[in-house]
């Protein structure tokens, strides 16, 4: 049921880690099943990711997005990465069987997290960024353990 690129970036997830002083840091959790993914953005002065990795405590499906979405937005700059949707990603990896469509929106979501906090840390605003909904507050992820 999943397309030989799930299975491989599954398997053999891309970018997996954390970045220290990143400049971005964004966690998301889906309330349904509970899975949590953490997306680390390292960004330069012109505003170009020139590195992401993520962690993910989650399903199969969560962590071959969080892996494709590190590979996709790596090298663009904060607007183009905001182009990287869910659909984008779910495309990127040849599609996902559609119960695990919302593992996806979990990258997204990871990566406008990340954006936003970068965006906050430098006083600047990101063109199109909305504040994300599901953004877990450390203090509340320590309660969740
Ligand atoms: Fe929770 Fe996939 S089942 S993210």
């Amino acid at each position: 049921m999943y397309t030989e690129k799930v299975m491989d970036h599954f398997q053999n997830p891309r970018n997996m880690g954390e970045i220290e002083n990143a400049s971005g840091v964004g966690t998301v959790g889906n309330p349904k099943c509970g899975d949590i993914m953490r997306m680390y953005l390292d960004i330069d002065e012109n505003q170009v990711i020139r590195d992401c990795k993520f962690k993910t405590f989650g399903c199969g499906a969560a962590v071959a997005t969080s892996s494709m979405a590190t590979e996709l937005v790596k090298g663009k700059t904060v607007e183009e990465a905001l182009k990287v949707t869910n659909k984008a990603v779910m495309e990127a990896l040849d599609g996902l069987p559609p119960v695990k469509v919302h593992c996806s929106l979990l990258a997204e979501e990871a990566i406008h997290s990340a954006l936003w906090d970068y965006a906050e840390k430098n006083g600047i605003k990101i063109e199109g960024l909305e504040k994300p909904k599901t953004d877990i507050h450390e203090e509340e992820e320590e309660e969740d353990y």
